[in-house]
């Protein structure tokens, strides 16, 4: 079963992180939101402290989230993933929608990888296979961080070099070839938040922008002066930002 956090009473919420993070990226979060809610902030398969599985895929990521739900007994929860976890979410809810009971997608993107985007993704996994993980630090502190932001960085940077190797090189995989979910976003019916930093580098807002178009009723949030990481840079408002989301999930 994946190692997760868990916190507070209440209705389930489940926060998904992102690549190559681990549950600790959420910490005021679930702090904070743990006076209403039973929070649970797992680690991804292969991330901080979840067994790797071998050839692991969204989907499988999906699944396992799942198991844990089954695990924790809880038959319904509110699913919010950053980035690589929210590729997770909208995963789940393909495979389960009746299992979710509302959708936070913060700094992510219904699209798959293009054949270039590909390529640098299995490039980048060699290169995690030969210098560790200071090829990720390399690779992706520089875009994480709104130009002249430092909170969370170092926290950051920190968590991607202790990331466990070969759970990065199986997720760069995992993302390389997961499906695209636009099929999916008007199928969605449950109360949705769009999140994203102005100032995001890696996944650009209007990419958020545009998945928010396409889903029913999505609550669009931009958050000023946070790039991809906008829980660790603006921590208050993206914790408001999902209160406001779960008082309309039920
Ligand atoms: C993430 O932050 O989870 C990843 O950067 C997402 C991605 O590379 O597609």
């Amino acid at each position: 079963m994946l190692a997760y956090k868990e916190r507070g009473k209440g209705p389930a919420f489940i926060l998904l992180h992102g690549f190559p993070l681990n549950s600790g990226i959420w910490e005021q979060q679930l702090e904070a939101l743990s006076e209403r809610y039973r929070v649970i902030a797992p680690d991804l398969p292969g991330h901080g402290a979840s067994p790797l599985l071998p050839e692991i895929s969204i989907a499988g990521m999906a699944a396992e989230v799942f198991r844990l739900m089954d695990g924790l007994h809880i038959r319904r929860a509110a699913v919010a993933g950053h980035s690589m976890g929210g590729y997770v979410a909208l995963a789940m809810a393909k495979q389960a929608a009746e299992r979710i009971s509302g959708l936070a997608l913060i700094c992510t993107q219904p699209g798959n990888d293009s054949p270039e985007a590909r390529e640098r993704r299995y490039a980048l996994a060699e290169k995690v296979e030969q210098q560790g993980t200071e090829a990720l630090v390399e690779a992706m502190l520089p875009k994480l961080f709104a130009p002249g932001e430092s909170n969370g960085e170092s926290r950051t940077a920190g968590m991607i070099r202790k990331a466990p190797a070969q759970g990065a090189q199986a997720a760069l995989k995992a993302m390389a070839v997961r499906e695209e979910m636009y099929q999916l976003l008007p199928l969605i019916t449950v109360p949705t938040l769009v999140l994203t930093g102005q100032e995001d580098q890696l996944i650009p807002p209007d990419r958020s922008a545009t998945m928010a178009a396409q889903i029913k009723n999505a609550v669009l949030v931009k958050v000023a002066g946070a790039g991809h990481m906008p829980m660790l840079e603006r921590p208050e408002m993206v914790t408001d930002a999902l209160r406001d989301w779960m008082e309309l999930v039920n």
